[in-house]
């Protein structure tokens, strides 16, 4: 392999958040990046050429294409949309997320890649009954099962959700609803820093092959974060804590995700990930910077 397909990676997701970030960084610590994407002509994937991306147009679920990728790169970052709401993910069922995950791995294994860094959720290590983590740990399990040289990425929420109405993280019409109570304190991230520890790990496999990794910059409680979004935005935005026990009937599923939410101790060690990442950023940081903007505040 020559000097430049060691520094070369294929980002699966490189025009959507974390896949971005990731490209992204990678460029511009002199990587070369090859970005699969499904329509070449979208805004996203111009402006990742603009940048220095090599695009290829393809799906996930087209194996052959994948492993054809990644012939002569030595990394892959991998990345599944999920199915959140049929509003927020038409286009995605349960199903689909583990297939096009196992998929990339396996293709990653069969082009005989050096590093695998899957971008997978905090909790997927744990039995929680959420299907979109239960996803995640399905995939884990099967990258372990390949015996591929991995990385897991476990991120948190990201705060870039309090910008695209996320359920139980938009702040519409100044109140700030969730069932996550008062006084829990919830682990957030900035998706750019996802990028930032995709990046650290590809630059020192010696250290991060074989790890799963939380990653997260910051834990407020709702209050905390409703507080910090009205002095971004100079809009009052108030906590309000949905009672959880309607949901019990109403959607049971929501009920069980809350419920669990509400018990877990997602107890991230920020300060030893700050010094992996010196400029990791709190939520307050994130508000100052892109966060604003997002906000449009
Ligand atoms: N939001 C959170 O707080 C949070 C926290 C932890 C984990 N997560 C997890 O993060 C994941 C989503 O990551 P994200 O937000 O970075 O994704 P995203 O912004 O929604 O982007 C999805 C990417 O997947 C690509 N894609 C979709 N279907 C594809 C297919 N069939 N073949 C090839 N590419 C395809 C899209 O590319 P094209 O459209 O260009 O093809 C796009 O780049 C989910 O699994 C979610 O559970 C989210």
């Amino acid at each position: 392999m020559s000097e430049a397909q060691n520094r070369s990676v294929l980002v699966v997701g490189a025009t959507g958040q974390q896949g971005g970030a990731t490209a992204a960084q990678l460029l511009k610590r002199g990587w070369r990046v090859r970005a699969i994407t499904r329509s070449a002509t979208g805004d996203a994937a111009k402006r990742l050429a603009e940048a220095g991306a090599e695009l290829v147009e393809g799906d996930m679920d087209d194996r052959a294409l994948l492993v054809a990728a990644m012939r002569d790169v030595s990394g892959v970052f991998s990345v599944q949309p999920t199915f959140i709401t049929p509003e927020l993910s038409p286009d995605v069922s349960h199903d689909d997320e583990v297939r096009w995950g196992k998929n990339v791995a396996d293709a990653a294994k069969a082009a005989g890649v050096r590093h695998l860094v899957y971008a997978s959720s905090i909790n997927a290590d744990r039995h929680s009954g959420m299907p979109t983590l239960e996803n995640k740990r399905e995939i884990e399990q099967h990258i372990r099962a390949l015996g591929i040289a991995a990385t897991m990425l476990r991120p948190v929420s990201f705060m870039e959700n309090y910008a695209a109405g996320m359920p139980g993280q938009s702040a519409i019409g100044g109140e700030l609803t969730t069932a996550i109570k008062a006084d829990v304190s919830q682990p957030l991230i900035a998706v750019a820093d996802i990028g930032v520890f995709a990046a650290l790990a590809f630059e020192n496999p010696d250290e991060y092959v074989g790890r799963a990794l939380e990653i997260a910059g910051d834990s407020l409680t709702p209050p905390q974060i409703a507080a910090a979004l009205s002095r971004a935005t100079g809009r009052s935005i108030r906590h309000v804590e949905m009672p959880l026990e309607p949901l019990r009937e109403q959607n049971p599923r929501l009920y069980r995700a809350y419920t669990w939410l509400n018990e877990q101790d997602l107890g991230v060690d920020i300060p030893a990930l700050r010094r992996l990442h010196p400029d990791l950023m709190t939520f307050e940081t994130w508000l100052a910077t892109r966060g604003r903007a997002l906000l449009g505040a």
